[in-house]
């Protein structure tokens, strides 16, 4: 419920219904008036909105979000579809959470301060461990940017919407064909556009904004969550109240930025 009041208060924003910030100062663009916390001004004229703290941008008398679209010449065109490897930032509302680093750790991605990024090698059979630079790095159609024997694939577990990636195999493993957890959903129905948006298509829609909701560790209390999972927004999950919804943005880089394994 909580989303979706959410949502719906954002599709308000471009209205002046909303001020997310007290006492903001308005400042000019032109003739007209705006929150820079809601709005960029472009050459003095032209107004586009910040979404989730993503500034837009003016193209042939519209705006664009220039992590899902390019301009080229007035006209909008779609960016293309992610080829190379790529790191993961979530950017919500509010300034806690705006281009937070999406981290690997125990077959979860996720965010916020407490959230662990974990990697690890070890140097046999040639492996050099200091080739690596151990970021969270994904690859375009599921695997992620590791280089153990079997590989290790991310996915929207369909279950629950939780994006996670799978366990490595031990590098003596023998049985590379083995069913492992999560491979069969590898990068379905995910499309991510090349230095832009990671996107995930429902049933009915193809969504452009997930959740980061909070984990609270067993025993614990409300608020002693280590890190914040991220969520696709599947109609179950637009219903808890304990999410910040936002964008996810991949930005490319090369393939060595990742890790020989994520633990
Ligand atoms: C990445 O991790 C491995 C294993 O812990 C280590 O040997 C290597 O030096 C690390 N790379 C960097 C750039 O820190
Ligand atoms: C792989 O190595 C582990 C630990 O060294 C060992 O316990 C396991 O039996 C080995 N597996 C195979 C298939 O050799
Ligand atoms: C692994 O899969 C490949 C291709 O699907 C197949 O040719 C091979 O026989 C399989 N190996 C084992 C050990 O199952």
């Amino acid at each position: 419920m909580a989303i979706k009041r959410a949502l719906a208060v954002l599709a308000l924003a471009s209205s002046l219904l909303v001020s997310p910030v007290l006492a903001e100062e308005q400042e000019k663009c032109g003739q007209a008036s705006y929150y820079p916390s809601e709005y960029t001004c472009y050459d003095d004229k032209t107004l586009c909105p910040i979404q989730f703290s993503l500034p837009t941008k003016p193209c042939g008398g519209g705006c664009y979000s220039p992590e899902q679209y390019s301009c080229e010449d007035g006209t909008i065109k779609d960016l293309p579809e992610a080829t190379s490897p790529f790191t993961l930032t979530f950017s919500g509302v509010r300034k806690t959470f705006r281009n937070l680093h999406v981290k690997a750790c125990g077959r979860y991605l996720a965010v916020g301060a407490n959230a662990r990024e974990c990697y690890s090698c070890a140097a046999s059979g040639g492996t050099n461990c200091g080739s690596y630079q151990n970021s969270t790095v994904l690859l375009p159609g599921g695997q992620m940017a590791s280089d153990v024997p079997g590989h290790q694939f991310w996915y929207v577990n369909p279950t629950d919407g939780i994006l996670r990636y799978t366990e490595a195999l031990a590098s003596n493993a023998t049985t590379w064909n083995a069913t492992i957890p999560g491979k069969e959903f590898a990068g379905q129905n995910v499309k991510v556009y090349e230095n832009g948006l990671f996107t995930w298509t429902r049933e009915d829609a193809t969504t452009h904004w997930w959740m980061a909701c909070l984990v609270t560790l067993p025993g614990g209390t409300v608020g002693t969550g280590r890190s914040w999972r991220i969520y696709a927004p599947t109609y179950v999950n637009m219903e808890r109240g304990d999410c910040e919804i936002g964008r996810i943005v991949a930005k490319a880089v090369d393939r060595k930025a990742g890790a020989y394994k994520y633990p």
